[in-house]
């Protein structure tokens, strides 16, 4: 069954793989924007994200071809993120996805229009998408609403005002869900719409994904102080040397594992009304483990 899995997650990573790979082939190419842009977006990544939608529109009945838009839109966003998050401005990490950071290679002014060229394009990939009108306009919805000011940036700016402080639990709660939980709980949402899922489904399908978010960010807080350069593909001790307030750093790293485990089993749980969400479930344990 495990290997099942694995098979399943592989086809639809090499799917998203060929679609991001097609994403920009065909444009113009300026200076050297689109291949910043490609660097980031073609460097291997797990693409939980994108694998996420296109399970969940499976998940609720749907076809995952027709989820595909969707899912490229999701992993634009994400990357722009981290090329965003690696600036000097803000984390000012000099390795990702296991190369050298994007302003590293491009400089700061490349890496910044990269990151919101990719932004931008991703709401034109969920305009691609050959559903109905009104479920791609839902899709915009969600994903601009969690993306943004009230999604993800909103937790990016917590997080970069969290510097040099000490946040309290419920701060670094918010933090998290927003600046991680937001994409990802997206990422689920934006699967049910493509496939016409229920009012019922949506709001289990998110429940099983904030869970999910809120675990997966803890963890990067854990490898954060636990696993080593080679094997993250990204630098370690980078909170500590920003002095940033994280679950680690806060409750210690028995106390994460545990609330790991916590927040993986009530994800699960949130997905019982579904007939097969084996996926799902697999998903959420090797999350809980990963390495990194
Ligand atoms: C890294 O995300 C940033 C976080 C929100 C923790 P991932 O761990 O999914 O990074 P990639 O996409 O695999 O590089
Ligand atoms: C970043 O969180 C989450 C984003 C929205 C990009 P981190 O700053 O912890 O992510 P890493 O550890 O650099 O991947
Ligand atoms: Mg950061
Ligand atoms: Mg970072
Ligand atoms: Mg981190």
């Amino acid at each position: 069954m495990e290997n099942h899995f694995t098979d399943r997650m592989n086809q639809d990573r090499a799917e998203i793989e060929h679609y991001l790979t097609c994403a920009f082939a065909a444009e113009p190419r300026y200076a050297r924007l689109q291949d910043a842009m490609e660097y980031s977006l073609l460097a291997g990544g797990k693409r939980i994200r994108p694998i996420l939608v296109l399970e969940t529109c499976r998940l609720c009945g749907g076809d995952i071809q027709a989820a595909l838009p969707f899912a490229g839109a999701v992993e634009m966003i994400h990357t722009y993120s981290l090329i965003h998050d690696d600036l000097p401005a803000m984390d000012n990490d000099d390795l990702r996805r296991g190369r050298p950071t994007n302003h590293v290679v491009y400089g700061e002014a490349t890496a910044i229009l990269a990151g919101d060229a990719l932004l931008t394009a991703a709401f034109e990939q969920l305009t691609k998408a050959e559903l109905p009108a009104e479920q791609i306009v839902e899709a915009v919805r969600c994903l601009s609403q969690l993306a943004g000011s009230a999604g993800m940036v909103g937790g990016q700016a917590l997080d970069m005002a969290g510097e040099s402080r000490t946040l309290s639990r419920e701060e670094l709660e918010l933090l998290q869900r927003l600046k991680t939980g937001a994409l990802i709980s997206a990422s689920a949402e934006l699967g049910c719409i493509a496939a016409g899922g229920s009012f019922e489904q949506r709001a289990q399908v998110r429940t099983y994904a904030q869970a999910l978010g809120q675990a997966f960010q803890i963890r990067d807080d854990m490898l954060d102080v636990i696993s080593s350069r080679e094997e993250l593909g990204k630098p370690v001790g980078s909170d500590q040397a920003k002095d940033k307030s994280t679950f680690a750093s806060a409750l210690g790293l028995e106390t994460c594992a545990v609330l790991v485990e916590q927040l993986t089993r009530h994800g699960i749980e949130a997905l019982k009304d579904f007939e097969d969400a084996g996926f799902h479930i697999w998903l959420a344990k090797s999350l809980a483990q990963r390495i990194r």
